[in-house]
């Protein structure tokens, strides 16, 4: 299984979706960010238009929710029909059960991590979940600068997963371009989030291209 590649339609243009969606469709998944403006100091979208993404996309959604009130409200992303469904770490006291209602619904359960959040508590849980989510910019917003002082964690995550011998994806997210790709890919990670390098050019399928080129290059 080669580098999966998975555009932030959060770099899109919000008013042609359906568009945007369909310049993608050579992607693995579609990155759906959802940001209530309490969990992050952004608003984005909400259920009602990730069901109607859901309908339009020609692929699977990674739905990445930087919310409170995950308890709450995570499941009902499930029930829409998203494929993967991430929540953060620092939004819930009930991370194993939250995982465990996702997956009860058919969903990816994936688990995300703040740039100072510390892995630890999760080392001995990976087979609880479907997908970790090590954040390289501080959740919020699009266009910043690749975090490389997270790369130690993604590391020991990466470690922890082969000891595990459990198959969880490990995913990363914020300024991931065709250089900062690499690096992550050399720490571990196997699953690539961009925004603004898929979108910012003229052409997000030669952009998807480049990127899954880099990330399946050999490892240094
Ligand atoms: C940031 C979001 C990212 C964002 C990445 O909070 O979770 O998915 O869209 O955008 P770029 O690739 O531009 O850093
Ligand atoms: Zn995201």
């Amino acid at each position: 299984m080669g580098a999966r590649i998975n555009p932030s339609i959060l770099a899109a243009d919000f008013v042609n979706l359906e568009r945007d969606v369909a310049s993608i469709a050579s992607a693995d998944f579609v990155h759906v960010d959802v940001m209530d403006n309490h969990f992050v100091p952004n608003l984005t979208f909400g259920l009602q238009m990730v069901g109607r993404l859901q309908d339009v996309s020609p692929r699977p959604l990674d739905v990445h929710l930087m919310i409170t009130d995950v308890d709450r409200w995570a499941p009902d992303y499930a029930k829409t029909g998203a494929a993967s469904v991430t929540f953060h770490s620092e939004a819930t006291e009930h991370p194993v059960e939250l995982a465990r209602t996702l997956r009860s619904l058919g969903a990816r359960a994936g688990i995300a991590l703040k740039p100072g959040t510390a892995a630890e508590p999760l080392l001995d849980l990976l087979h609880e979940f479907d997908q970790v989510l090590i954040m390289t910019v501080e959740p919020g917003f699009g266009g910043q600068s690749f975090m490389v002082s997270t790369m130690p964690k993604l590391a020991q995550v990466r470690e922890a997963i082969t000891r595990a011998g459990t198959d969880v994806w490990l995913q990363v997210d914020g300024g991931v371009d065709l250089t900062t790709i690499e690096i992550a890919r050399d720490a571990g990670a196997d699953t690539f989030v961009a925004g603004s390098a898929v979108f910012r050019g003229s052409d997000p399928a030669e952009q998807i291209a480049a990127l899954r080129a880099a990330a399946d290059g050999h490892r240094h």
